[in-house]
Order: structure tokens, then sequence, then C-alpha cells
């Protein structure tokens, strides 16, 4: 059924059946930050989680450093004022996704304490996920080759070589990569959201 308006244009008044409009009302929204050293694998970890719960039909969006930084924050660079610039803008974006029932999945280094308890304090369902592995580790790993160019100087204000991490104060989670496999961390990463009710119970079989 459509309702007329005086413009002529027509809104479809009850497209929505009840069961449909519980379904559309039903998810919290959530915002599961992670941060951590540029190769600690925040972005493995995120793109699994991402995947199972989009397969469970969630609403979900996945805000990216790399990515975010080829569009919306594309003119910041790395100082502190840049990176405090890049998660502001970023937060106002997970901002309005969680407070509408989306589940919004971050992964930034966002290395300053001061600067996360911003976003805990803006965001609708913080969760501040550590995602920890030793920083000789992710040098060994150089997934993208730029520790090799910070250690050399080619690349200024690298974080953990030539800039600040502060490590989370008083995380929700820590996951530490070196000891687990990505699978595994996104299961504990899906148990707590079941546990604290921002996401149903997965159905069995
Ligand atoms: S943040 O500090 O502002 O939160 P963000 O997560 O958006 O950083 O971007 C980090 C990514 O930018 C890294 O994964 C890496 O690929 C790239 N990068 C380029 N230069 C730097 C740098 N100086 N320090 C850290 N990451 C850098």
């Amino acid at each position: 059924m459509c309702r007329d308006t005086p413009d002529g244009l027509y809104f479809p008044a009850k497209l929505i059946t009840n069961d449909k409009r519980c379904d559309l009302t039903e998810q919290k929204g959530f915002t599961l930050w992670m941060t951590g050293l540029s190769g600690a694998g925040k972005t493995t970890i995120a793109k699994i989680l991402e995947a199972e719960l989009k397969e469970r039909g969630l609403k979900i969006e996945r805000l990216d450093g790399d990515v975010v930084r080829q569009s919306l924050t594309r003119d910041l660079g790395f100082s502190k004022e840049d990176r405090d610039k890049n998660i502001e803008r970023v937060t106002f974006v997970a901002k309005l996704l969680s407070r509408n029932g989306v589940g919004v999945i971050a992964s930034f280094i966002s290395p300053y304490q001061a600067v996360r308890d911003l976003i805990r304090q803006e965001t609708t369902g913080f969760i501040e996920v550590f995602i920890h592995a030793p920083l000789e580790v992710c040098i060994e790993r150089d997934v993208k080759g730029m520790y090799q160019k910070a250690i050399a100087g080619e690349i200024q204000n690298f974080t953990g070589i030539s800039d600040p991490y502060e490590e989370p104060v008083n995380p929700e989670i820590v996951i530490n990569t070196h000891e687990e496999t990505p699978e595994e961390s996104a299961a504990r990463l899906i148990a707590y959201l079941e546990e604290h009710n921002f996401i149903p119970l997965a159905e069995t079989a």
C-alpha cells in the first residue's frame, strides 16, 4: 500500500511486515576496535570476522586503516596530529553506524590511548581489542616490507621503530597473534560478541 504525498511522490506505507520489522531492529550496534602494530594481524583477523558475521546475516561494516587512508583520509600522513585526525574522522563514521544497529569492525594502529578513550565515549558498544605480537615478530613478518624501509630510515615516523605505540591500558580483549591462528582469534572474538549479547548465538544444526 502506498501513501500519496503533496509533491506527487509515493512512499510505501506497509512494505515491511511485522516479522521483518523485528528482524530490522533486533541487531545491536557495536564498535569492535582493533588496535596494534602494523603486521600484528589486525586486517587478517578483521576479514575473517567480517565474513563469519555476514554469513550469519548480520549488518557489518569493516573500516581498515590502509583502505580508509586511500579515500576518507587520503590527505593525511603519520604525524601525531594527522593520526589523531585520521581516527577522529573514522570515529565519526563508526559512531553513526554503531548507533544505527550496525556492527563495526575497525582495524587501525590507533597508537594513542587518549584517542582510543575518546572513541569509547563517542561510539556505541565499544570493545577495545589489542591485537598483539612482539615487535620482533612483526619485523620478522614484515608483510608489506615497510619495517625494513623504516629501519633503514626510508620511512619516517614508523610506529614501533621511529614513532610511539601506547599499549592499551585496559582492553576488553587481548589477542596474542604469535600464539594462535587468525581463525582461532576470530572465533574468540565471536564468542565474546555472543557472550555479551552483541550478536545472537549461532544456530546449531
Ligand atoms: S593510524 O596510526 O593513523 O591509526 P592507520 O592504521 O590508519 O594508522 O594506518 C596504518 C597503515 O599505514 C600501516 O598498516 C601501513 O601499511 C601504512 N603506513 C605508512 N606509513 C606508516 C607509518 N609511518 N607508520 C605506520 N604505518 C604506516
